[in-house]
């Protein structure tokens, strides 16, 4: 079983899961993108999507379905989005693709969030995957330097502006014993807008496959 299998997989899941939504939060990256392919067909029955990205957007328009403002929708019943590490305790990482930012406020905003993710992504322990922090751009430098107080090693993640305007910083080796906490720590460094961690607000639901490709709930 292929990464890709294993995402198409979980992205058709997740259909099962809409209920009676009319408007859903959608989220961003390949997986992501695979249900809004499985999504267009049900484009008649819904009022239309949040995305959490730019691109996201681009490819809920291509299959047929409006794009909606957050500040116009209000709350949603239910946000759907990938991950690049999740826990058993639904804790994850995000932002790989830099749409941290986003994700978390559609996340936030949503009575229940599903995620679906190739079940390579499932970890023991957070942190193999550098957790992205995004940053006012002025702040990058000092930014860094406080999160090397904190243990980690920040690296600039070159070339890449976020859909806000903003800077990402890939930090690795963070001790992620207690993910709640971490999180909170670095969303106070002054120039952090936000960081992948989503610890405070997990996953209501994981949709992912074991090691023969069958699909598990968590
Ligand atoms: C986007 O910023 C990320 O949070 C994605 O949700 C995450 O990187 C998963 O991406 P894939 O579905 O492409 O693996």
């Amino acid at each position: 079983m292929t990464s890709s299998n294993s995402k198409q997989i979980v992205a058709e899941a997740a259909i099962g899961h809409l209920g009676d939504a009319t408007i859903i939060g959608i989220g961003t990256g390949s997986t992501a993108n695979l249900f809004i392919d499985a999504l267009a067909p049900y484009a008649n029955q819904l009022e239309g999507a949040v995305a959490s990205s730019e691109e996201s957007a681009r490819r809920l328009q291509l299959a047929g379905i409006d794009v909606l403002e957050l500040n116009e929708t209000g709350s949603l019943p239910l946000y759907v989005d990938g991950a690049d590490e999740f826990n058993i305790h639904r804790q994850l990482i995000k932002g790989g693709g830099g749409a941290l930012t986003r994700e978390k406020i559609v996340a936030g905003a949503s009575r229940k969030f599903i995620c679906i993710a190739d079940g390579k992504k499932r970890v023991n322990l957070l942190g193999s995957f550098p957790l992205p922090v995004e940053v006012i751009p002025m702040a990058r430098s000092y930014v860094a330097r406080e999160l090397i107080k904190l243990g980690g090693q920040p690296v600039y993640r070159q070339g890449f502006v976020s859909d806000n305007g903003n800077l990402i910083l890939d930090v690795h080796n963070l001790d992620f014993t207690d993910p709640v906490a971490l999180e909170s720590e670095i969303d106070h460094i002054a120039g952090v807008v936000c960081n992948g961690l989503f610890a405070r607000r997990p996953a209501d639901l994981v949709i992912t496959t074991d090691d023969r490709g069958q699909l598990v709930e968590l």
